[in-house]
């Protein structure tokens, strides 16, 4: 089965043609990060504009490069129905409602989080369940129990900021640039090994006896030391880079300890790391160093971050579709699926 998928939840246009879930065809994704970079982060508004402007050119590109748009070999459509920003969701479901309508092709609603954890079946291996996973990415911070590819238990999250926002916040105080999540393992990556400052950040939740997160404090402190070497006369380049390192240690040392809590609580055949954030080198190998005894799934950072593949791996595997073109004026039930 080829599954055509679209994704437009924040400031990525991506279309994918997906055949039984894993097998990808085509992967075409756009960026507005330099438009988002100019102004330190994402303006809602110009996220959706660009969406507008992307999504047809970007759809017409993921099925031309082999199909020769033969929408013909197409069995359905899949679109992340949520979450994410209204204005860039409903540019993506209203374009994938209509061409479902007028291709007579079923439609699949896709949850953008639970979408993400399929990263892991688009590089040639299938995980096994149960598996725990972990979602980090620019809006959320979800440890998960996926029995099976319809049972996700939620086990814990952020109680506040999501990781990635708070990388890309202490980046923007820092003028490290947006993403804050590359920006930081960068200027932390330029730092000597005896060049590291001792732990001067909290490690939030760290030992809490729940699977809970909560990155707003760490913020808070971001801001204090930065404050205080700006006091002290010694904010500098190394003195930044040195603050960055600390930041990216502080929130990868949390999640580290939250997903072996977890993997110590929860009997699982795999850990399934997923979301933006996961594309970070360094919580790779403290992952990698702590947990021995559970095989470990990570993507390859570009399937981490926002791609229309994982959305139809996602949409085969939870085959609910609409068919749209089907669908009666007075039927309720469907719309309501729709802007769940
Ligand atoms: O999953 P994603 O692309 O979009 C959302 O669904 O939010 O995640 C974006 C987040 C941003 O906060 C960005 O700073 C972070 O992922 N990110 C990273 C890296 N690449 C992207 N964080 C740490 N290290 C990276 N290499
Ligand atoms: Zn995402």
């Amino acid at each position: 089965m080829k599954i055509l998928a679209i994704e437009t939840s924040c400031d990525e246009t991506a279309a994918a043609i997906v055949e039984n879930g894993q097998n990808i065809i085509n992967n075409v994704v756009a960026s507005s990060v330099e438009l988002h970079q100019r102004t330190g982060g994402i303006i809602p508004e110009v996220a959706a504009r660009e969406q507008l402007k992307y999504l047809i050119p970007i759809i017409n590109q993921a099925l031309s490069k082999n199909f020769k748009k033969e929408i013909k070999s197409i069995d359905a459509l899949a679109v992340t129905a949520g979450p994410g920003l209204i204005g860039s969701l409903l540019i993506g479901v209203e374009t994938a409602k209509a061409l479902a309508y007028i291709w007579k092709k079923p439609l699949i609603p896709v949850n953008h989080l639970q979408a993400h954890l399929y990263a892991n079946w688009l590089e040639g291996k299938t995980p096994s369940f149960p598996a725990l996973g972990l979602v980090v990415s620019g809006g959320h911070t979800d440890l998960v129990l996926i029995k099976n590819h319809r049972q996700i238990k939620w086990l814990g999250g952020t109680r506040d900021d999501a990781a990635g926002e708070c990388l890309d916040k202490c980046a923007r105080l820092l003028n490290l640039g947006y993403p804050g999540g590359p920006a930081i393992a960068q200027a932390a990556n330029n730092l000597k090994t005896n060049q590291k400052l001792k732990k001067i950040l909290p490690r939030p939740m760290i030992s809490s006896p729940d699977l809970d997160f909560s990155f707003s404090g760490l913020k808070t402190a971001v801001l204090a030391q930065f404050k205080k070497m700006e006091k002290d006369k010694k904010l500098n380049q190394l003195s930044i880079n040195q603050l960055a390192d600390e930041i990216q240690e502080a929130i990868t040392d949390v999640l580290v300890a939250k997903v072996n809590k977890a993997s110590q609580t929860y009997q699982v055949k795999n850990i399934l790391l997923a979301g933006g954030v996961t594309a970070n080198q360094r919580l790779k190998e403290k992952i990698n160093q702590t947990i021995k005894n559970v095989p470990i799934f990570i993507p390859s950072p570009k399937f981490c971050t926002d791609n229309a593949a994982y959305i139809a791996s996602c949409a085969y595997f939870n085959f609910n579709p609409i068919n749209w073109h089907k669908v009666q004026a007075n039927s309720s039930l469907e719309i309501k699926e729709m802007i769940k």
